[in-house]
């Protein structure tokens, strides 16, 4: 049996998918933590209870929430990760001996994964967002992921969008994802983060049922997601937008008053508002796309097994 293994390391959770040559799921997993041991644990323990003597390992990807060289290898910038580069490197080193471990952004992983089998199957164009620590979109073209010229497109957590001063995890201010990002939705409902962006979230969506505060605070949120999805959809004109990570819990609280934003921000009447959906394929999006990636060459005809 051939199997890949997709890997998803970001600030604050690790997953990881054992998917087959068929595009069965062999296991899906994620946890809180973020550091190169607890990547490196969970990948031990995924490799060591689902692939077996019987299998061979086509090929590893790690999704990271960073700016990922073209040559799919290597992370120019991770602005929020705790991890340094070269720590990494050692550490997927050491995972699977002999085999070079490929890596890709977050928010492209989901997006391939979600365009394939998850909320925007079935659109040619589409665009999926983050709802992580960090805020990152994977745009579909055409039905193909648009890599940009050094492979960091996407980059939207970053745009510049409303007036917000609050500060990014890159140093600057004003960035969409310093409005919208995991910690920012926590700081509007005065809420802890407690565990995976996921379970948090559904916390957040369980106090929202009987305080207003919470409603109105996700409310906010809602206004600045809108914001950012007029000005991405402006200039891309997506038929689709998929909502991943914290926003998949907390679904219409949070896309009602983005598409009220959207509404009155759109250019013309003539201008199409996207549908905007919640992510199906949940926390393991981006670690099932870079599953997904790694069987690529194998599909492609590239390698023989
Ligand atoms: C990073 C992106 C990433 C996003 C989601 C941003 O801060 O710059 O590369 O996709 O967070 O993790
Ligand atoms: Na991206
Ligand atoms: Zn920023």
């Amino acid at each position: 049996r051939f199997v890949s293994l997709g890997l998803e390391l970001n600030v604050d959770y690790v997953s990881a998918v054992v998917l087959d040559l068929a595009g069965g799921v062999v296991s899906s997993t994620s946890r809180s933590g973020g550091t190169s041991d607890d990547l490196r644990d969970l990948a031990r323990s995924a490799l060591d209870e689902h692939v077996g003597p019987d299998c061979t390992l086509v090929g590893t990807t790690l999704a990271v929430p960073g700016l990922v060289r073209g040559d799919n290898r290597t992370v120019a910038w991770a602005p929020n990760l705790r991890v340094e580069w070269g720590e990494l490197a050692d550490a997927l080193g050491s995972l699977v001996p002999d085999q070079q471990v490929e890596v890709s952004n977050d928010a492209n992983c989901a997006a391939y994964a979600e365009s394939h089998h998850g909320a925007a199957r079935g659109t040619s164009h589409a665009l999926y967002v983050t709802g992580t620590v960090g805020i990152g979109a994977g745009i579909v073209q055409d039905g193909e992921l648009v890599r940009g010229g050094a492979g960091f497109a996407g980059e939207v957590g970053h745009m510049t969008v409303g007036d917000s001063s609050a500060l990014c995890g890159c140093g600057r201010r004003g960035c969409w994802e310093a409005a919208i990002g995991l910690h920012a939705m926590l700081a509007a409902v005065g809420m802890p983060e407690l565990d995976t962006p996921l379970l948090t979230a559904e916390s957040v969506a369980e106090r929202a049922r009987t305080d207003a505060d919470v409603r109105a605070g996700l409310e906010r949120v809602g206004r600045d997601v809108g914001l950012g999805i007029a000005v991405l959809s402006t200039v891309l004109d997506p038929q689709v937008v998929v909502m991943g990570g914290y926003f998949a819990p907390l679904g219409d609280l949070v896309l009602d008053p983005a598409r009220r934003t959207l509404d009155e921000r759109l250019v013309s009447t003539a201008q199409v508002r996207p549908e905007l959906r919640t992510s199906t394929l949940g926390i393991e999006a981006a670690a099932l796309g870079a599953a997904e990636q790694s069987f690529g060459p194998v599909l492609a005809g590239e390698i023989d097994l």
